[in-house]
């Protein structure tokens, strides 16, 4: 246990916490304060974020005890707020919410967007507004609530006063690390941001037998393609026709025999990420294997990737099909750090690699003058990696087999 103080809704605040606790259950558990809600505690749909010395975050990935001294100000501490008070009334008015979960840390990201970005249009409260998932209302209602806040605002000249009590925040992320007053301009916080765009954890306790830092996650797959293991490595060598096989990558550069420059888009959700970055690729002609090491930004969301992908080719049936393994590793940083959590992961990767051996398959048999056996993918399939489908249809087949799993009792 350590016993923390800290400034709760204009209140003092110590207690003893275990360092494991998040803030919303320390919020919610300790304080009674229920109005933040939690969802995935994942740091992905928003429902959580509250304000750690005036600027928004997600209060289920900030552990209590990195609030020492820190001034927290959630939901219900802005009852009496003005600005508040009229997104409220918006919010009701456009129908900008249906059952309510999602709306106190919708309220408090619409809040930040109106003080902050007395200007934004449309395009921008969307974009401001993609990192708070709501599952009922379209966010229709929501965009025009908040537009029609930041147009009074603009009308009665508050739009240029500075909200009492708040510290605008000049960029979104991880706050609560440390507070704000006792923070240098250029301290940890914003330091840390810049630095985690393009290197990996610094501390990590093992290294992989490549001497790289050991992965956060490790995936094996495999997949068997009816083609002979001379012709499955020749193709593997045209790093152009590799790439086009993979759901949303593409090449931002011609490739040299050992360096490779691309960028991947994946969308999850209403959230769309570009990773851009190059790889390092070293090739074992003779064992017919081959290592693929790099790392790409996301320079939207601030989330970085590094890893490691170790392919081998196996003969199978005779010499007629092979049968390719793939090990991939990799760590990722940055709020789009959820992708590495939970054994959904692997299920997406599995069908992420059945999509890419599709792929494969196609422009192989394509290649060798033959009519695919499968069908070809469709342009939407391979512009991006749409991740937010995959995960649902994972979640599908889960549901079903559960239900299955049910009745068969
Ligand atoms: Fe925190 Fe979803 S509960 S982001
Ligand atoms: Fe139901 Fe947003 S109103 S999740």
């Amino acid at each position: 246990m350590k016993t923390i103080s800290l400034t709760v809704n204009g209140k003092a605040v110590t207690a003893a916490v275990e360092p494991r606790t998040h803030l919303a259950d320390f919020l919610r558990e300790g304080q009674l304060l229920t109005g933040t809600h939690l969802g995935c505690e994942h740091g992905v749909c928003g429902a959580c974020t509250l304000l750690i010395d005036g600027s928004p975050a997600r209060s289920c990935i900030t552990y209590a005890v990195a609030c020492d001294g820190a001034e927290i100000t959630t939901i219900e501490g802005l009852d009496e707020d003005a600005t508040m008070r009229r997104l409220r009334d918006a919010f009701s008015r456009e129908h900008g919410l249906q059952c309510g979960y999602c709306t106190p840390g919708m309220l408090i990201t619409a809040r930040d967007i109106v003080t902050r970005l007395p200007d934004a249009d449309d395009r921008r409260v969307r974009f401001e507004l993609s990192g708070n998932l709501c599952r009922c209302t379209g966010y229709v209602g929501i965009v025009r609530a908040v537009r029609r806040v930041i147009e009074e605002r603009q009308k009665n000249g508050s739009a240029a006063r500075p909200e009492a009590g708040t510290t605008p925040g000049t960029s979104l992320g991880p706050v609560g690390s440390g507070h704000a007053r006792t923070m240098p301009a250029n301290g940890p916080i914003k330091r840390q941001m810049a630095t985690a765009t393009t290197t990996a954890p610094a501390a990590e306790p093992t290294r992989s037998p490549s001497g790289q830092a050991k992965p956060g996650m490790e995936i094996r797959q495999s997949f068997t393609v009816n083609h002979p293991p001379d012709r499955v490595w020749a193709f593997f060598d045209q790093i152009d026709q590799v790439a086009a096989c993979m759901p949303g990558a593409s090449l931002t550069t011609p490739p040299r025999d050992d360096h490779v420059a691309g960028k991947i888009r994946i969308k999850l959700g209403p959230i769309s990420a570009d990773f851009a970055g190059d790889a390092d690729i070293e090739r074992d002609a003779a064992n017919k294997r081959g290592v693929i090491r790099g790392g790409g930004l996301d320079t939207r969301s601030r989330s970085s990737a590094r890893g490691e992908i170790r392919y081998a080719l196996f003969e199978e049936k005779g010499g007629t099909a092979t049968r390719v393994e793939v090990d991939v590793g990799f760590t990722l940083t940055g709020p789009l750090a959820q992708f590495s959590r939970s054994g959904i992961v692997n299920d997406l990767a599995s069908r992420l690699t059945a999509a890419f051996a599709q792929n494969l398959r196609v422009r192989m048999d394509r290649a060798a003058g033959g009519s695919p056996a499968e069908p070809e993918p469709s342009t939407e399939q391979t512009a991006e990696l749409n991740a937010g489908a995959l995960v649902l249809s994972v979640l599908w087949a889960r549901i079903k087999s559960l239900f299955g799993a049910l009745f068969r009792r």
